[in-house]
């Protein structure tokens, strides 16, 4: 397709949400929070009952709900099932399930694609763990960004997700299928370094060089 996709990776309080969604506002495209889609499918599992540790029951349930993606006002929704999800995806709950439920490959082979199609239509930011390794891995447009250990660990503090967050991003970067790394071709980006502004002029400045 011809539109344009921005990846950025990272681990969770890296800074990478917020620096997603100011550069989707400032280059005026559309953002997908592709965590989000991991969130909701770990709700429904919740929902239904399904042992989110049993991987097999996991991919049983998700052939079974219907994941609507779309956008609005630039941003991208997700409904399971005719239920459009929000804040229920911030729970504890679905914080501590959520790394088990991504690692499944059935979920991530369905999400990926659904990620995918978002480019048929429109030119995004995309934001995740696996954008540029994965996703889309032949975009130019690359940024790893993370943050010193102790910043992220009071971002943490300060979003009320204390335990949670250390064992997912170990989770994360360690599952066999897609895990959470540097892709080849992306900038890293140290937001530890950075005020919110600084920080999103340094990546507008990394992405007219990766252009
Ligand atoms: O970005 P966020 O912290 O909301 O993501 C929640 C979880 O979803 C991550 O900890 C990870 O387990 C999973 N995830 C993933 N791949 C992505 C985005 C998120 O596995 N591209």
């Amino acid at each position: 397709s011809g539109h344009i996709a921005i990846a950025i990776d990272g681990p969770a309080a890296s800074g990478k949400s917020t620096l997603a969604r100011l550069l989707s506002e400032a280059l005026g495209l559309t953002m997908v929070n592709s965590g989000e889609m991991y969130r909701a499918v770990t709700w429904k599992v919740l929902k239904s009952g399904v042992d989110p540790s049993d991987a097999e029951a996991v991919a049983k349930a998700l052939e079974q709900m219907d994941i609507e993606c779309g956008v609005e006002n630039r941003l991208s929704t997700i409904a399971i099932d005719g239920v459009r999800l929000g804040p229920e995806l911030r729970t504890e709950e679905v914080n501590r399930s959520v790394s088990l439920v991504s690692a499944v490959p059935e979920v991530r082979e369905k999400l990926v694609d659904l990620q995918r199609g978002f480019l048929k239509f429109t030119d995004l930011v995309m934001e995740g763990r696996d954008i540029g390794t994965v996703v889309f891995p032949d975009t130019p447009f690359k940024i790893y960004v993370d943050a010193d250990a102790d910043v992220r660990a009071e971002r943490r503090v300060a979003a009320g997700e204390v335990d949670a967050v250390h064992d997912r991003d170990r989770e994360d970067s360690s599952r066999k299928t897609a895990p959470l790394k540097v892709a080849e071709g992306a900038a890293v980006l140290d937001t530890s370094k950075h005020t919110i502004e600084s920080g999103v002029d340094a990546a507008l400045e990394i992405l007219s060089e990766q252009g």
